[in-house]
């Protein structure tokens, strides 16, 4: 979900070629997709009334679920094609989207309850990752959560190979084990990590700062 081939002319870690990743996505999850996904709003615990934020959100699929399940639900991704597809395909009601950067959210301090992130995490570069959840925190409610999910590369040298080749460097070689301290680094109480399938590895953290 890295190769150069689906990036085009865009900024660094933007995907342009939005209607094929829609469907790479769903040949990916082979009918699986609304079950993953299904999990990961649960995994957030997001429910009636919540307010959440999608970044890296693609062509929307996550952000329209979590709209489903919440108040409301607003979709960031650096990439205009993605934007345009995701409001194409899911914008309305209570469920919007805008172009922007993870590491710099042009979103007011304190807005969500809950903030969520599918398979983004290993586009943006490793050295604005701290950024990007020092951003997540800034945006979240005391209170609010964070969901991360992000791609586990398999083991063994043959699959780490195809991965490579398929995939590109930054998902063979993505360190998903660091998630969970540079969550606790950026300021938030790491409650839970989980597998939620053998490719997908899932931290969740909390906002805990200012409730009593
Ligand atoms: C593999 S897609 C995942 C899309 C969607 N979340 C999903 O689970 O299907 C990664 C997305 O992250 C976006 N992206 C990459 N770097 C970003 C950044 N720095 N800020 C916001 N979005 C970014 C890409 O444009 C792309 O749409």
């Amino acid at each position: 979900m890295h190769k150069a081939r689906l990036h085009g002319n865009a900024p660094s870690g933007a995907i342009s070629h939005a209607r094929s990743y829609e469907f790479f996505s769903k040949v990916v999850f082979t009918g699986t997709r609304r079950r993953i996904f299904g999990r990961l709003v649960d995994l957030a615990d997001i429910g009636a009334g919540d307010e959440v934020l999608d970044v890296g959100c693609g062509p929307g699929y996550l952000t329209a679920l979590a709209a489903r399940a919440g108040g409301r639900a607003v979709g960031v991704d650096v990439s205009e094609p993605m934007i345009a597809e995701a409001r194409r395909r899911r914008a309305g009601g209570n469920c919007s989207f805008q172009v922007g950067r993870a590491e710099a959210l042009d979103l007011p301090d304190a807005s969500f309850d809950v903030v969520v992130s599918s398979l983004a995490l290993h586009h943006i570069p490793e050295q604005s990752r701290a950024t990007a959840f020092a951003e997540m925190f800034r945006v979240l409610r005391p209170g609010g959560r964070v969901l991360i999910a992000d791609f586990r590369p398999p083991k063994g040298h043959l699959a780490t190979h195809l991965v490579g080749a398929a995939a590109g460097e930054a998902m063979r070689d993505n360190p998903v084990e660091r998630i969970a301290p540079m969550l606790g680094d950026a300021g938030f109480d790491v409650a839970a990590t989980t597998k939620v399938s053998w490719f997908l590895h899932c931290v969740r953290a909390d906002k805990t700062g200012g409730v009593e």
